[in-house]
């Protein structure tokens, strides 16, 4: 049985002050905390086998290596991908958009067409226009509606031969809207278009069968998702992989090097050039067990719980406005007081110990669509409580009084 006080020892952050005040943590989509088992993994790295893998004959390396790798398989196994090698690690989703648009550089031409939509973060907008500038392919966008929902009657509209990518986020991170990602997979492949989905938000809620999905790109980071900064997964059906040049250059991602000719490593060693973020490959493998643990529909229903129980509550705050309405949205509250500005709400919330997440959300094209500069953001994770909404309730009354 799920019971969130005993999930709450699990995170030693949880029980400190800040400002004099208990911590209420509720800017989990920007990053999640890290439980003490994952905690005991970073320093049973650092404190017993620390080494460079896939290099030494040592039995350091060794034990580094072999730990990596099985780190891997946890993520492909998470994951349902058919290979392991189709795991690239990454130091994160930013890391994962970039390499793939960047291998798509040398397969576009100019009348070439790529979609986004209008809900995208800006890593998932700037390195398709770079791709655009490159190649001379046109960018088109999915709108959205007023309840932040993609117009998909539009994105049918826009799809077409001439379609060769499409990327789309699995869940908003400004809003919480869950996409209608399995419709746009399947209408994609009708054209010939490749997919690629940022799971950056959803992998904390949900957990994707890549085969299921049939996507052919799904790149998410560690750190959302209870495990360290600095470290992520791109996962590419192997054909894509194949297809795909190399990122960077550098050791591990080579088979032979010469001054005349370089040949490169199979998969997925081709993608990981230098030496990686081996301690959070592994800590994110111990993240993953974590949450699996616990269980993504136990995690999803909780949540859901603490979804409804905010959005009530903050609703019957007059002159508080919701942006993001969708039915099919998951744990992350977007919201502004009348004539307030967001930062303003976010400092005293943070006086008051609550910590949430203020401005554009790096999804400034979604702010322009509502006319507002930014907003206020609240997070919540499996390891939030009802009396922390209560207390983020009373802290925004309280804004508000101050701030009118
Ligand atoms: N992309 C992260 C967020 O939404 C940082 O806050």
């Amino acid at each position: 049985m799920f019971n969130v006080e005993t999930i709450r020892k699990d995170f030693p952050i949880l029980s400190r002050e800040v400002n004099g005040k208990p911590l209420v943590y509720f800017d989990n989509a920007a990053t999640s905390q890290t439980p003490q088992q994952v905690i005991d993994v970073i320093v049973d790295y650092y404190s017993n086998y620390n080494a460079n893998i896939h290099r030494g004959v040592h039995s350091l390396s060794q034990e580094a290596t072999d730990k990596y790798e099985q780190a891997r398989q946890k993520i492909q196994a998470h994951f349902n991908a058919k290979h392991a090698h189709e795991i690239i690690f990454t130091s994160g989703t930013t890391h994962g958009i970039n390499l793939v648009a960047n291998g798509f550089s040398s397969l576009l031409t100019k009348g070439d067409e790529i979609i986004v939509s209008a809900l995208e973060h800006h890593s998932n907008i700037v390195p398709w226009q770079m791709l655009c500038e490159r190649t001379g392919a046109s960018l088109k966008v999915i709108p959205m509606n007023q309840d932040g929902e993609l117009v998909i009657s539009e994105f049918d509209a826009l799809l077409s031969e001439k379609t060769k990518l499409i990327f789309v986020n699995h869940i908003s991170n400004a809003l919480g809207t869950i996409n209608p990602i399995e419709y746009i997979i399947k209408q994609a492949h009708l054209v010939g278009a490749a997919v690629l989905i940022d799971g950056a938000q959803s992998t904390p809620h949900i957990k994707p069968d890549v085969q299921a999905l049939d996507v052919d790109f799904y790149v998410a980071s560690a750190h959302k998702m209870c495990g360290p900064t600095g470290q992520g997964m791109l996962y590419g059906k192997e054909e894509w992989l194949k297809k795909l040049p190399p990122y960077q250059g550098g050791g591990e991602m080579i088979a032979e090097v010469t001054f005349e000719k370089t040949t490169y490593a199979d998969l997925p060693h081709k993608f990981e050039a230098g030496t990686p973020n081996i301690c959070g490959g592994i800590a994110f493998g111990a993240a993953v067990d974590y949450m699996n643990a616990i269980g993504f529909d136990t995690i999803a229903s909780y949540e859901q719980e603490l979804l409804e129980y905010a959005t009530e509550k903050l609703q019957s705050i007059e002159g508080l406005t919701i942006y993001g309405t969708s039915k099919h949205k998951t744990s992350v509250i977007s919201f502004n007081l009348d004539g307030i500005h967001p930062y303003d709400v976010g400092t005293i919330l943070d006086k008051l110990g609550i910590a949430v997440r203020t401005g554009h959300h790096c999804a400034q094209p979604i702010m322009d669509f509502y006319s507002i500069p930014g907003t206020v953001r609240a997070s919540f994770a499996f390891y939030n409580t009802k009396a922390e909404i209560d207390a983020l309730v009373e802290g925004v009354k309280k804004a508000k009084m101050m701030l009118s």
